[in-house]
């Protein structure tokens, strides 16, 4: 009910009432030192525009079609059979611990104990929560790439670590050699690898991993790496660290369900490490969450399961997403830097004359009708992200296609805008 007050300011008395009836005054927003810079993340933003505008969203990672049926009724089954709905094991039901463990072995050659090496985790997200927060220590310094998908810098902000960045740049995204040599010293605690990389689309090749492994053994630091894309992959080969020589020890190898499976909503993950890195991560994981739901590991264990053709399918069919996209954007005037795994690409947008990502981006969902990600929040210094786009092709074939279309309708290079601009 309006009251005589709306809209004026209130007197509040020291009771937190006003003429002796209670009155709400907006909270203020707090948080904590370690995190207050940062924002509401980027994908909330772009998703909330997105729907505010009915742009179709090509920015938040996560697929609009869902993952097999087999895995879903495994999960059923487990919710309807007594005994698989109860906190489950801490660090994973045995039989999931198990299903990693041989999943790992056929995908890297490793043999790993699922008793002692295996956590499962509530996502990749947790394992990394996990991982930083049991391995690391206020100050340690961690070589971090950018752009770096921004739960990384947050979580290490968490932490209280300090960030040494180390820029890739396109067109290819590659590991600047010297700089990451110089990035590395004694001080070095750890480094964070994500192959394929989000938000590029890169694949780590051979090379670029022994480089990193050689320091990282040189300078005795950790590597911490995010593999939840390993299954999509068009161009080159998915090669975890750990498997290079004197790597295993050192790594901690971090995957989940969200991509492999297109069930980016179940939050099963895992964390693979020997056992001396595993007590560590166990520790703050048992603080985080203590365990993941339980009838939805039982699904994992039937997804591990699947055949290998399961795999090439997924590959193939994000391939098909990805030429079309690709083709599509180069065609409309994006320069295309096409990314050789993920289901994300990274375009640069200056042809259509804005003047960094934010603007291009807003016009792209007010204007066009169709939601990216503007990356520059990715870096460290912003402006090395500000010409760059990114968007995700985990869509159906209609919602690619009609995006294409809204693009191909509404959207100019420069040039072509004004040659236009002047026929009119
Ligand atoms: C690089 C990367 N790691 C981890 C995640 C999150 O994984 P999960 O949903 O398993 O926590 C994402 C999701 O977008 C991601 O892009």
């Amino acid at each position: 009910m309006a009251s005589s007050t709306e809209g004026a300011p209130q007197t509040v008395a020291s009771d937190g009432k006003s003429n002796g009836v209670a009155v709400e005054t907006p909270p203020t927003l707090q948080v904590s030192k370690r995190l207050e810079k940062f924002q509401t993340s980027i994908f909330t933003q772009t998703t909330g525009l997105a729907i505010k505008y009915q742009a179709l969203n090509l920015g938040q990672g996560f697929p609009d079609f869902d993952g097999p049926d087999f895995i879903k009724e495994a999960a059923i089954e487990a919710i309807k059979t007594v005994g698989k709905n109860q906190y489950a094991r801490g660090y994973g039901i045995p039989d999931l611990n198990r299903a990693i463990a041989a999943r790992f072995k056929k995908d890297s050659g490793l043999d790993v104990d699922p008793e002692t090496e295996v956590t499962v985790t509530t996502g990749c997200t947790e394992a990394l929560s996990a991982t930083m927060l049991g391995l690391l220590n206020p100050g340690d310094e961690v070589i971090l790439f950018a752009p770096f998908f921004d739960v990384y810098e947050q979580l290490l902000a968490m932490v209280g670590a300090t960030i040494k960045f180390v820029t890739l740049r396109p067109p290819d995204f590659s590991v600047p050699e010297k700089e990451l040599r110089e990035a590395f010293s004694s001080k070095t605690r750890a480094i964070l690898v994500n192959t394929p990389h989000n938000p590029t689309g890169k694949v780590f090749s051979r090379k670029e991993l022994e480089l990193i492994a050689s320091l990282c053994i040189k300078n005795n630091a950790l590597a911490f790496t995010d593999e939840v894309y390993s299954k999509l992959i068009f161009r080159g080969e998915h090669i975890s660290i750990a498997t290079l020589d004197g790597m295993y020890e050192r790594t901690v190898t971090m995957n989940s369900m969200a991509k492999t499976f297109s069930l980016t909503g179940w939050k099963v993950g895992w964390a693979i490490a020997p056992p001396q890195l595993s007590w560590g991560l166990r520790i703050a994981h048992s603080n985080l969450t203590f365990s993941t739901s339980t009838p939805l590991q039982w699904g994992a264990v039937a997804a591990l399961q699947a055949p290998d053709a399961y795999y090439v399918d997924l590959a193939q069919n994000y391939k098909r997403r990805k030429d079309y996209l690709v083709e599509n954007l180069s065609s409309i005037g994006f320069k295309v830097y096409e990314p050789h795994g993920t289901y994300f690409v990274m375009a640069d947008h200056t042809p259509f004359g804005f003047d960094d990502d934010t603007a291009f981006v807003g016009h792209l969902i007010k204007n066009v009708g169709v939601a990216a990600i503007p990356p520059s929040g990715f870096y460290e210094n912003a402006s090395d992200g500000k010409h760059l786009v990114r968007f995700a092709f985990c869509k159906d074939d209609e919602t690619l296609r009609k995006a294409v279309e809204r693009m191909k309708i509404h959207l100019k290079p420069t040039s072509l805008k004004s040659t236009n601009d002047s026929a009119n």
